[in-house]
């Protein structure tokens, strides 16, 4: 994983709009976030995540078959994030593509990852969830400036000849009919290029929070729940769920109806804050580097993010 360096606190935000330390705190679990400085770019710390994993693996740019990153902010609409990357690696012999799931990307892309590895199981596929929130943020806007942050992580997905191991079952989910509560309008084609129709505050994430918030939860306790019913498993049996980080009090609901102590699921958000695509990857990072997932163990990955889409993943570690 990689962040950049610039840290903004809750105080910090207090200086720029009406809000408290306190409120961020209580209703977002939110102290700090990393965000990018003006003259820096994702594709930076992309590469930083997507190196290291490379590293750890053994690996050059050159054995990856495959590019998937995961990302609402990518540098550029054209080139993609992900043809970025495989300029910066030299990886000659891959092929490259950006993924838009928002907030359920990166489990998106590593589900992809996972059919391809399932039909050529000696490719190196290199998955990233990167994203620079902070530049599709309404400073000015107190009700969703407070809840983002920036940052990257990235796994390497190839065939294992331990079959146990990796990806048993996985759900994505898409549900359109809600998309008005959460929308980034500006920059896309609906719309020319400064368009005098469009108003400003749209070339910036737009959220209803209250509404998103009751669905969210409703849908990640679903979605949990429906994945280790289908495996017979109970969550019990998990090491540790990894939910997206957008809200502690979402977190906390799933954590109770699956009745899991605190030390089964992984929480960072109150270094991040949300940082969409890039949040499981950072937390799947974090909980490996401090021991909490192990060779073996069951992980369970979910996450629920604009459009609305949803996605989980199953994985023996
Ligand atoms: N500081 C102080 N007061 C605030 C702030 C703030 N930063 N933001 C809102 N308030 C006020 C509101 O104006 C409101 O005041 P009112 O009662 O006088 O009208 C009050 O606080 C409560 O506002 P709510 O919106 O009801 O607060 P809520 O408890 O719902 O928390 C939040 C808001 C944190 C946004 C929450 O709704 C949430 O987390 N929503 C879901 C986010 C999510 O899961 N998103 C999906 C992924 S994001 C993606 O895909 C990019």
């Amino acid at each position: 994983m990689a962040v950049p360096p610039k840290i903004l606190t809750n105080s910090d935000l207090e200086k720029m709009v009406d809000t408290s330390d306190e409120w961020i705190q209580v209703r977002t679990g939110i102290r700090e976030r990393h965000i990018l400085n003006d003259n820096e770019v994702i594709s930076t710390y992309a590469f930083l995540a997507a190196k290291e994993a490379l590293d750890k693996a053994n690996l050059q740019g050159e054995d990856l078959n495959l590019i998937i990153c995961a990302t609402l902010t990518p540098d550029y609409l054209m080139p993609s994030l992900a043809i970025l990357l495989q300029k910066e690696l030299s990886a000659v012999n891959a092929g490259a593509f950006d993924l838009s799931a928002t907030c359920s990307g990166f489990i998106y892309a590593l589900v992809i990852a996972d059919q391809f590895i399932r039909s050529h199981p000696d490719w190196k596929i290199l998955v990233v969830g990167a994203e620079a929130l902070s530049r599709k943020t309404n400073w000015e806007d107190r009700t969703t400036c407070v809840l983002f942050g920036d940052g990257a992580g990235a796994v390497i997905v190839t065939g294992s000849k331990e079959e146990e191991r990796g990806i048993i079952d996985f759900i994505l989910g898409a549900d359109g009919s809600n998309w008005p509560l959460l929308t980034l309008k500006g920059g896309g084609s609906a719309y020319f290029p400064f368009d005098e129709r469009l108003p400003k505050d749209e070339y910036y994430i737009k959220m209803q929070g209250r509404e998103v918030f009751k669905i969210a939860v409703r849908m990640m306790e679903k979605l949990a729940s429906e994945i280790l019913e289908r495996n017979n498993l109970k969550p019990q049996d998990l090491a540790l769920l990894i939910p997206h980080q957008a809200n502690m009090r979402i977190i906390e609901y799933l954590r109770e109806k699956l009745e899991l102590p605190p030390e089964r699921v992984f929480i960072n958000i109150q270094r991040y804050g949300n940082t969409s695509a890039a949040s499981i990857p950072i937390a799947l990072y974090e909980a490996e580097r401090e021991g909490r997932i192990k060779k073996g163990d069951i992980v369970l990955l979910v996450a629920f993010g604009g459009g609305f889409t949803f996605a989980s993943v199953l994985l023996r570690w």
